[in-house]
């Protein structure tokens, strides 16, 4: 699971664990220890290399790590574009079978329609765009 320090990423950080033998949990930031059937893994998505050891041996990825909010472009593209892409690679070399990735409101927040298609920020953008 990436975005593990996130909001969402550390509402499932338990709730996940019947669902494999061992949760390899992964973000930029500092997670803390492993607890019992864990795995850490702190990395930046903008890091090839990183990411392709982060999803080797995984079964299925939860895509939760980005920026989420409005910020610089720079960050949001190596987070939001080439994370993305550097993910999508490694699923694909690995052979992974199940990425779920979660969209977000902002790639049509604040627009009413029939404008609904139109991200209104640079993060909602980046996820409009993946
Ligand atoms: N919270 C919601 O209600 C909601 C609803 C719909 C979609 N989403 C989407 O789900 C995702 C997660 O949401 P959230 O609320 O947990 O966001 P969040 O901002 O709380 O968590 C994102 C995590 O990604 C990590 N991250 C940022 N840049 C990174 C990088 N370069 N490399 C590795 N990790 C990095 C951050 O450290 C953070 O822990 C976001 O993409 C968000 O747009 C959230």
């Amino acid at each position: 699971m990436t975005g593990a320090a996130g909001g969402i990423g550390r509402e499932l950080r338990e709730r996940i664990k019947p669902w494999a033998e061992t949760v390899r949990l992964a973000d930029i930031c500092d997670l803390g220890p492993a607890r019992a059937g864990e795995e850490i893994f702190q990395c930046d998505l903008a890091d090839r290399e990183a990411v392709m050891k982060m999803v080797e041996g995984c079964d299925a990825i939860l895509h939760f790590g980005g920026i989420s909010v409005e910020d610089k472009f720079l960050p949001i593209m190596n987070a939001n574009i080439l994370g993305l892409h550097h993910l999508y690679e490694a699923v694909h070399r690995f052979g992974v079978k199940r990425v779920v990735y979660a969209s977000s409101s902002h790639t049509v927040a604040s627009t009413p329609p029939p404008s609904w298609s139109t991200p209104t920020c640079r993060c909602g953008r980046t996820v409009f765009m993946a």
